[in-house]
């Protein structure tokens, strides 16, 4: 595909996956909109683009916020008259037992991870109808389908934008836009470091989580900008409302055979 000219919007761009995402788009040869709540990072990271591709537009923008989503909306239409893709890629994560956690706990990730991705999509989608084409790409996670304790607003957040993916994909079909979700499992970004660091022997931690990787590794956020660019691309023309993996086979383990260690037994299934 040739992506000259493709004006790619990333949200959160400023580091871990979104950076990897953007990098993906400018390496291609797509102009990259680079959106992010943090200023400092998000210049670095578009000065950096700018330096080695030509490509990189930096609007400091709070996703949480309707007014941020339309002005960064309106930048890009500025500078380059459309939008082909959006990329909902801003993301907090959180961990909190949850009878520790208040009403403000709740907010700071739900705002974010699915208000945010309503937002962008919701003024994005007024230029995308107008043209009768677009892209939207929503980063989920592996906990739109299985989750952990303690992580009752992300889980329902992503679990959210997965099935926000579906009705949207449904709605502007008919327009000719395509709205789908990438769900990474984990990826080498400040998320993992600080897996790392939070527990008492990171070495065991890192091995307790290889272990339910089938893969066996963590995966480099351009593996999910690989992905997000097939889905931008005419070669996934016909997909939509999908919901695709990209998580080394962790959703598709029931439970870890090398450490289950049973015999095979015919006619029974462990676990039954
Ligand atoms: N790292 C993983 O293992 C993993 C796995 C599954 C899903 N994800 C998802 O991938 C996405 C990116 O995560 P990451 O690991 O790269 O994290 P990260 O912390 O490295 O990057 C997140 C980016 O979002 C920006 N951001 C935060 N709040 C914002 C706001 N209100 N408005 C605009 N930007 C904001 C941050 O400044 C940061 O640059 C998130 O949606 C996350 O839930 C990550």
């Amino acid at each position: 595909m040739d992506w000259n000219g493709h004006i790619a919007i990333v949200t959160g761009a400023a580091s871990g996956i979104g950076a990897g995402i953007a990098e993906c788009f400018a390496e291609a040869g797509a102009e990259v909109v680079v959106a992010d709540i943090n200023e400092r990072l998000g210049a670095q990271v578009t000065a950096d683009l700018r330096a080695r591709y030509g490509k990189g537009l930096f609007v400091k923008t709070d996703v949480s916020q309707a007014a941020d989503c339309r002005r960064l909306m309106d930048e890009t239409l500025a500078a380059y008259g459309r939008i082909d893709t959006l990329v909902n890629n801003a993301g907090v994560n959180f961990v909190k037992p949850t009878l520790e956690m208040d009403e403000a706990d709740w907010d700071r990730v739900v705002d974010v991870d699915m208000k945010g991705t309503f937002l962008c999509s919701r003024y994005a989608l007024e230029a995308m109808v107008a043209r009768r084409s677009g892209n939207i790409i929503n980063i989920a996670s592996v906990h739109t389908v299985a989750t952990l304790p303690a992580a009752a607003p992300y889980a329902a957040s992503k679990g959210g934008v997965d099935m926000m993916t579906r009705s949207m994909a449904i709605e502007f079909a008919p327009y000719g836009i395509r709205v789908n979700a990438v769900s990474p499992g984990l990826t080498d970004t400040q998320i993992w470091a600080d897996l790392q660091e939070a527990a008492e022997d990171a070495e065991q931690a890192r091995q307790h989580w290889m272990d339910n990787i089938p893969l066996g590794r963590v995966q480099a956020p351009r593996e999910v900008g690989n992905v997000v660019l097939f889905l931008a691309s005419e070669q996934s023309s016909y997909v939509t409302g999908a919901n695709i993996f990209t998580d080394g086979g962790m959703t598709a383990q029931l439970i870890n055979r090398e450490r289950f260690a049973s015999k095979p037994v015919e006619g029974k299934t462990p676990g039954d």
